[in-house]
C-alpha cells in the first residue's frame, strides 16, 4: 500500500516545493537606484542610474553582489539599499560605499577591476552611470 502511494506523495511535494521556490522571488530586469531623499546630493551632476539588473544576473553569479545572501537566506535578496542608506560616504555601509568602493560587490569596483584585465567595462561618471537627463 505504502509504495504505491508514495511516489504520488512525492510528486506532491516536489510540486510543492517548486512552487514555492518559483514564488520566493522574481528577478529584475531594470532597476532604478536612486538616493535616498534624506541623503545630501554629493555632486551637482548626479543622477538616478538606470541598473541592467538582467543583463549582469546572467553574467555574473547571484551572491557576487548579493553578498549577504546566503543558504539560510537564499531567495530573500534583501535590496542593497534596506542596508546601504546611511548618509555618509566613508560608511562601508552607507549609499555611495555600495556602488564606488574599491572592490566588487560595488558597481565601480567591480568595473575598474575587469577593465584592468581587458574588460570593456564602463567606467565614466557620467557616460556610464549618472547620465544626464
Ligand atoms: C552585478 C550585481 C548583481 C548581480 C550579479 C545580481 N544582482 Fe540582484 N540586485 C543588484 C542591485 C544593485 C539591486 C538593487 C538593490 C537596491 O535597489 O537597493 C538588486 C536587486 C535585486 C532584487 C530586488 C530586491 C528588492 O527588494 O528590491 C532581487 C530579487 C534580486 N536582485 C535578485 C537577484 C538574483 C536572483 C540574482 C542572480 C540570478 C541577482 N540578483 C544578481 C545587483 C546584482
Ligand atoms: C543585510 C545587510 C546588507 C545587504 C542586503 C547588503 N550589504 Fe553590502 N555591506 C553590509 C555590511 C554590514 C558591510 C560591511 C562589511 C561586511 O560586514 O561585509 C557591507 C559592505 C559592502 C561593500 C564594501 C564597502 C567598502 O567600503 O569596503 C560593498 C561594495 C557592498 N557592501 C555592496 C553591496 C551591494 C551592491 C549590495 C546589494 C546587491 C549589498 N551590499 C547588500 C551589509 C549589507
Ligand atoms: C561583479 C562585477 C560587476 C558589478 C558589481 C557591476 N557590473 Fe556592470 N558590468 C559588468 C560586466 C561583466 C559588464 C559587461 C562588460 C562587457 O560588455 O564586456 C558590465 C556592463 C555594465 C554596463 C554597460 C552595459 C550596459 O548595460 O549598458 C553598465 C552601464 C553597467 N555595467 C552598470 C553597472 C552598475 C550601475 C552597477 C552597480 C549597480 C554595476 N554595473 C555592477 C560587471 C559588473
Amino acid at each position: 500500500m505504502l509504495k504505491k502511494v508514495l511516489p504520488y506523495f512525492s510528486a506532491v511535494v516536489l510540486a510543492l516545493l517548486t512552487i514555492t521556490a518559483v514564488q520566493a522571488y522574481e528577478v529584475p530586469d531594470k532597476i532604478v537606484i536612486e538616493r535616498p531623499s534624506k541623503n545630501r546630493k554629493l555632486n551637482t551632476w548626479v543622477t538616478k542610474v538606470s541598473f541592467a539588473h538582467g543583463f549582469h544576473a546572467i553574467r555574473i553569479p547571484c551572491q557576487k553582489c548579493h553578498h549577504k545572501e546566503s543558504d539560510k537566506t537564499l531567495g530573500e535578496f534583501v535590496a542593497c539599499r534596506d542596508c546601504h542608506n546611511s548618509d555618509d560616504p566613508n560608511d562601508k555601509t552607507g549609499f555611495y560605499r555600495a556602488w564606488h568602493s574599491d572592490g566588487p560587490p560595488s558597481c565601480l569596483g567591480c568595473h575598474t577591476q575587469m577593465r584592468a584585465k581587458g574588460g570593456k567595462n564602463p567606467v565614466g561618471c557620467t557616460t556610464a552611470c549618472h547620465k544626464p537627463g
